[in-house]
């Protein structure tokens, strides 16, 4: 495929995005930059783009596999990877296994514990607005999205936690919660859009419970890029 890098569309957090000589299809460049708290703080995390844009792909192949559709069209690069154009539907999707993060914050539970069953979070994806948590309904009278996709979205929340809990346990680590985006193609399709890495997801050895993704970052664990390595290690070989 030959898809020819044209200007900058937008910079984002943790990755660039670029337009290409296709109207359809974007490029994605993942950059080391780490920032937590809603950029509040900030930070380098030495080769975690590489590290990332080759997750995120093998992830979302596998999630083709049991049919979530994803954005992913072809890696071109270490850091860059060809993905479809969409409109970004302005919902975090946050599913949890485990009790972390800011719901143990919430409700005043430690971390740890495991949920009798997947349970599932919106935000609305507004900075300026500190992503605030948002239920259905109010996404619906948001205009965010409709009933029907809503319900899709959630049902491949919950069918990408299984996959990802299964092929995750295979390398001895426990997903505890992670964030997912989805998009809509110029036709309507909802596909699944943004990363699968550990800067998204929390991931923690299944026998010693060490932090291998972000939370070293955001809570000065030390460390930080070897978490990443770790994880590529564990997955990669
Ligand atoms: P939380 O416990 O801080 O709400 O995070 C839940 C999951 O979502 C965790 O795996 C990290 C991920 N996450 C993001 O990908 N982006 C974000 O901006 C935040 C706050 C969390």
């Amino acid at each position: 495929m030959s898809v020819k890098k044209l200007t900058q569309l937008y910079e984002g957090k943790a990755k660039k995005v670029y337009e290409t000589d296709d109207p359809e299809l974007l490029i994605v460049d993942y950059k080391d930059d780490a920032t937590a708290f809603n950029g509040e703080k900030k930070g380098t995390i030495t080769g975690k783009g590489v590290i990332n844009n080759r997750m995120t792909n093998y992830f979302m192949r596998e999630l083709e596999k049991i049919g979530v559709p994803t954005h992913l069209v072809e890696e071109l690069s270490e850091r860059e990877t060809v993905v479809k154009r969409v409109k970004i539907v302005p919902l975090e999707v946050i599913v949890r296994n485990i009790t972390a993060g800011s719901f143990a914050k919430r409700y005043g539970v430690e971390e740890g514990i495991p949920f009798d069953a997947p349970a599932h979070e919106f935000s609305y994806k507004d900075d300026a607005l500190g992503d605030p948590m948002i239920n259905d309904s109010y996404a619906v009278a948001l205009k965010l999205a409709t009933a029907e996709e809503i319900a899709l979205i959630k049902k491949y929340a919950f069918a990408i936690n299984a996959k990802l809990r299964e092929l995750l346990l295979g390398f001895g680590v426990t997903l505890v919660d992670f964030k997912v985006e989805f998009g809509k193609l110029a036709d309507g399709t909802i596909i699944l859009a943004d990363e699968i890495s550990p800067d998204t997801c929390r991931f923690w050895d299944s026998k010693t419970g060490e932090k291998l993704d972000k939370d070293r970052f955001r809570r000065d664990l030390g460390n930080v890029e070897g978490a990443y390595e770790e994880m590529a290690r564990r997955i990669f070989g």
